[in-house]
């Protein structure tokens, strides 16, 4: 075991016993401004402080939550003794900076996926944060959301045998979507593009499920401009021995889909649109009433059933967040994949 160095002795700050734990954000874009939304209707978490580089960003957020006080600085934010978790909801090529800045102040992490935009930054992250000592957990939200958990428990219980395989399906009529238009960098190649944004959930879910992801084949097509994101991948991968098959487009006529299907031996599961359970026993897909999952609406069920984990984790609690060495594994999958050699351009 090396020695400890000044870094690795960061201390972490906790929330004082019985009061709500403080949370500061970066980036008030869409998933910032979400953790305002959802952690406002919790008394475990509260967002104390915020800040974003674009002060168009930080007036909405005055405007539209006005109990939050906007930071003048990212590091003036991670400094408040009231803060105990940083929240980095930046796009990815932002996220290591302020982990690292969160770090330095003695902060638990809480921090979006992807880890990062680049594989090498994501391994030296995960490096960093472990000398540092630095608690970490990154918010992919099949974590805690109910549906996820629900067919979890189902294969574990053995309600459709072993599994055989499973077959994720994307499809985006516009990328980005209507509701994250707004993000540029979405659309580019550095960062964005629907793999790492989407299919990045499915395969942590493959890695909750069946402990194991690696890429085994695939091929990406992308546009010919060649600072935009991909077109269209497939790819299979093996998860734990399942044979996992991936399809996955943007652009084009039709309602979008997310679809997860998993198939065993006497039955199947699937998740459509994120967090819509079914089931199958070989007849019709019968729809699934979820536990904890309906209430207000499965996108707010399955965020607040996280927000509780992130509480958990901010107390040093036991919780089910994974962490960056895990979010490390999904991202070297979704890198595997859009790393593979060129299919030709789509036009
Ligand atoms: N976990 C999920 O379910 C989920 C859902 C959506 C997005 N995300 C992730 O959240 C992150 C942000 O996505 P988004 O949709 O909110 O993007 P966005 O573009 O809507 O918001 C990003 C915000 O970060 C700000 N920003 C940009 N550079 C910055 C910098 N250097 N310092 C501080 N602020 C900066 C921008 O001004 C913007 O307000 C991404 O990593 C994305 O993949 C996760």
């Amino acid at each position: 075991m090396s020695a400890p160095t000044t870094a690795s002795m960061t201390a972490t700050r906790l929330a004082p016993e019985g009061a709500p734990v403080g949370i500061g954000v970066v980036g008030l874009g869409v998933i910032g401004r979400r953790m305002l939304e959802q952690a406002a209707q919790r008394t475990d978490l509260r967002v104390v402080g915020a800040w974003d580089i674009d002060p168009a960003a930080c007036d909405r957020a005055r405007a539209d939550f006005p109990s939050v006080p906007i930071a003048d600085s990212p590091d003036s934010l991670f400094a408040d003794p009231a803060v105990h978790v940083a929240y980095v909801g930046t796009p990815p090529a932002h996220h290591r900076e302020y982990a690292l800045m969160a770090a330095a102040r003695g902060l638990r992490l809480f921090c979006e996926k992807p880890l990062t935009a680049r594989l090498d930054e994501a391994h030296r992250l995960v490096d960093e944060l472990r000398a540092l000592g630095t608690p970490n957990a990154v918010n992919f939200v099949f974590a805690s959301a109910p549906a996820a958990e629900h067919l979890a428990r189902r294969l574990r219980d053995g309600a459709v045998g072993r599994p055989r395989a499973v077959d994720i399906r994307l499809f985006f009529a516009r990328w980005p979507r209507d509701w994250q238009a707004g993000a540029v960098w979405l659309r580019e190649r550095d960062q964005g593009g629907f793999v790492r944004e989407v299919l990045s959930h499915f395969v942590y879910l493959c890695l909750k499920l069946f402990g194991d992801c690696r890429l085994c084949g695939g091929a990406v097509s992308w546009p010919a401009d060649p600072a935009a994101c991909e077109r269209a991948a497939v790819a299979t991968l093996d998860c734990g021995g399942v044979p996992v098959t991936v399809s996955a487009a943007a652009g084009g006529w039709g309602p979008d889909e997310v679809v997860f299907t998993l198939r065993g031996e006497r039955g199947a599961l699937r998740l459509t649109d994120w967090y819509q359970a079914s089931e199958s026993d070989g007849s019709a897909w019968q729809a699934v009433s979820v536990p904890g999952g309906a209430l207000p609406d499965p996108r707010t069920a399955a965020y607040q059933a996280q927000l509780a984990a992130l509480a958990a984790f901010a107390r040093g609690a036991v919780h089910g967040l994974p962490d960056a060495a895990e979010a490390l594994r999904v991202q070297s999958v979704i890198e595997g994949l859009l790393a593979l050699p060129a299919a030709a351009p789509a036009r």
